[in-house]
């Protein structure tokens, strides 16, 4: 077995503890070996049963360890696996065993693809993606580092989803062509129960249906 050290010890770290269990049960080959936590009030605690860290004293006792960034927002997790690969870490990438994808399914490092999603062909994640519970992701669709789905977000076939956009709980992009995918743009964010019809530039808040910035 490998060990897994998870980098943050909120709701999704606890989740992501369980999704590797689920996949040991399975076969996988990781194993939980501790939460990172940069409040150093809780190193030396445990959470469900799990040793909490800070970086140092993880690096000193797993430093052989992958490490999965298990924090929701993009930025903080790109600040997150700055830290983690310079301290040498490097990082697995998780599926839960429930999740439906084809063999035409790229998946970067660090990415985490949670209970109940499917993916269907043609597909490309980059690093650090987090797909949450019950997403479905169509055809053509590309997820660049650090895009984040929400739970129970459905991505269309011919999307485009770019570096560190974040799209809340329940959120629909309709489809693009080929050629003409719909696009979110690098860092927007896309509310809870939106439905996006048409590209989203960078850096902007977008909500309702159809989705308009706020
Ligand atoms: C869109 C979002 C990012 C806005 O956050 P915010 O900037 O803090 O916005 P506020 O809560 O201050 O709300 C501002 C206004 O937008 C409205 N609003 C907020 N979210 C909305 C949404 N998803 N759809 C429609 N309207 C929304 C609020 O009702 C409020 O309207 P008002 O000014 O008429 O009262 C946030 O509400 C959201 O949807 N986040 C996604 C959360 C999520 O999915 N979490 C999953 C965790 S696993």
């Amino acid at each position: 077995m490998q060990d897994v050290l998870i980098y943050g010890a909120g709701g999704f770290a606890r989740e992501v503890a369980w999704l590797v269990e689920c996949a040991a049960a399975k076969g996988g080959d990781l194993r939980v070996a501790g939460f990172l936590d940069d409040d150093p009030t809780h190193h030396g605690t445990s959470l469900n049963d799990i040793p909490v860290f800070g970086l140092d004293a993880a690096t000193a006792a797993h430093g052989g360890a992958a490490m999965l960034i298990a924090v929701g927002n993009p930025g903080t997790r790109e600040r997150l696996a700055a830290r983690s690969a310079a301290a040498g870490f490097r990082f697995a990438t998780v599926v839960h065993p429930s999740v439906e994808m084809s063999r035409w399914v790229e998946l970067g490092e660090g990415t985490i693809i949670c209970a109940g999603s499917t993916l269907t062909t043609n597909i490309r994640l980059g690093a650090h993606v987090h797909v949450n519970l019950d997403c479905t992701i169509g055809h053509d669709a590309v997820l660049e580092d650090f895009a984040t789905l929400a739970p129970g977000v459905h991505v269309s076939g011919h999307v485009h989803i770019e570096r560190g956009a974040y799209l809340g709980t329940g959120a629909v992009v309709i489809n693009g062509e080929a050629g003409r995918p719909i696009t979110i743009g690098a860092g927007a964010v896309v509310g809870a129960g939106a439905v996006v019809t048409r590209d989203v530039p960078p850096g902007v808040t977008v909500v309702g249906v159809p989705a308009r910035a706020r």
